[in-house]
């Protein structure tokens, strides 16, 4: 085959986005991943492993063979013929960046597969337009924290390396919220007051986390633009952002666009256990059922793997490394 090779696999990171002020703008990849395997085949067949992949399409309108063959239409080849296999972490439909691994991801594979003619900001601008917010792909894509706009045209982005002291507790109700739902309910227009509070907020946030100013994150991670209107989407959320930094939080946000919580917390905190149980309580306080889960940042953004046993299936060779 020409130009690439015959089996790739990629890792590629989950992400939360709108980290706090910054709405469809800040986004941070975390230590939670999906892995693809691709390959040219003779005829399509695409396999999901695991339970959270049923109802999702294995044909030729599966999201990751569309977006090989938009990688293939970009760099003038044909490969009309892919098989392909995905493993994922990464809740589905919870505000964790699925969508945008699954669009990174497949990206990725597929440029590698024919010898990565497209550049990573090809790749970015692809995955932007497709997802049509920045901030989870340029996270999944570049790893670390992303400060990113996207115009319609052009995506930008600026990737900031986290603070080694940073860690992450996400609570993950038992409910899915797609986004577009949770971009529903909110007003086409805002106020003065509100942009004048976001970009504030935004950006000591982001000098904080560039100048390691943990101490101004309970201040800066504050929102007046989304998180407002999606409060009765997610039982509880008003209360956790109200109060979670006065149990041992750094700072609380919505995670995307829901129904996910996240809390940044300080690595060294005494005070880990007393947050898990302010989350839980309040949101078993309004018969809301979660999952808490420890994370990283990531550090890497997706990866594509170079060492691995080809005579093994994608499952064999990750099962040390997934989280089920
Ligand atoms: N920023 C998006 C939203 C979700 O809040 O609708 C993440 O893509």
């Amino acid at each position: 085959m020409e130009n690439g090779s015959r089996k790739v696999r990629v890792k590629v990171p989950g992400s939360t986005a709108n980290l706090g002020p910054g709405f469809d703008t800040l986004g941070m990849a975390l230590n939670v991943y999906a892995w693809i395997e691709m390959s040219i085949a003779d005829q399509t067949i695409i396999h999901l492993i695991g339970e959270q992949m049923n109802g999702i399409p294995t044909d030729k309108s599966n999201l990751l063979y569309e977006v090989a063959q938009m990688v293939f239409a970009k760099a003038g080849v044909s490969h009309p013929e892919l098989e392909i296999s995905m493993y994922s972490d990464i809740p589905l439909a919870r505000g964790l960046g699925s969508s945008a691994s699954a669009i990174v991801g497949g990206l990725a594979a597929a440029n590698a597969l024919i010898g990565s003619p497209l550049s990573d900001d090809t790749l970015f601008q692809m995955a932007t337009e497709l997802e049509q917010h920045p901030d989870n792909v340029g996270a999944s894509l570049f790893g670390g924290l992303v400060v990113a706009f996207w115009d319609g045209e052009r995506a930008e982005h600026i990737r900031i390396e986290p603070d080694d002291r940073l860690e992450v507790l996400v609570a993950i109700p038992h409910f899915q919220l797609q986004t577009e739902k949770a971009r529903h309910v909110l007003p086409r227009e805002q106020s003065l007051a509100n942009a004048v509070f976001n970009v504030g907020h935004s950006s000591v946030l982001v000098a904080a986390l560039c100048t390691g100013r943990l101490d101004m994150i309970p201040r800066a991670m504050k929102d007046a633009l989304h998180q407002p209107y999606r409060a009765p989407l997610v039982p509880g959320l008003g209360h956790i952002l109200a109060e979670a930094t006065e149990h041992g939080a750094l700072g609380v946000a919505l995670s995307g666009a829901g129904p996910t919580m996240l809390a940044l917390v300080e690595r060294d905190s005494s005070r880990k256990a007393e947050l898990e149980r302010f989350l839980l309580d309040t949101l078993r306080g309004e018969q809301i059922e979660a999952t808490l889960l420890w994370l990283k940042p990531d550090k890497s953004g997706v990866q594509v793997l170079t060492h691995f046993d080809e005579r093994c299936t994608l499952f064999e060779n990750i099962k040390g490394e997934v989280r089920a």
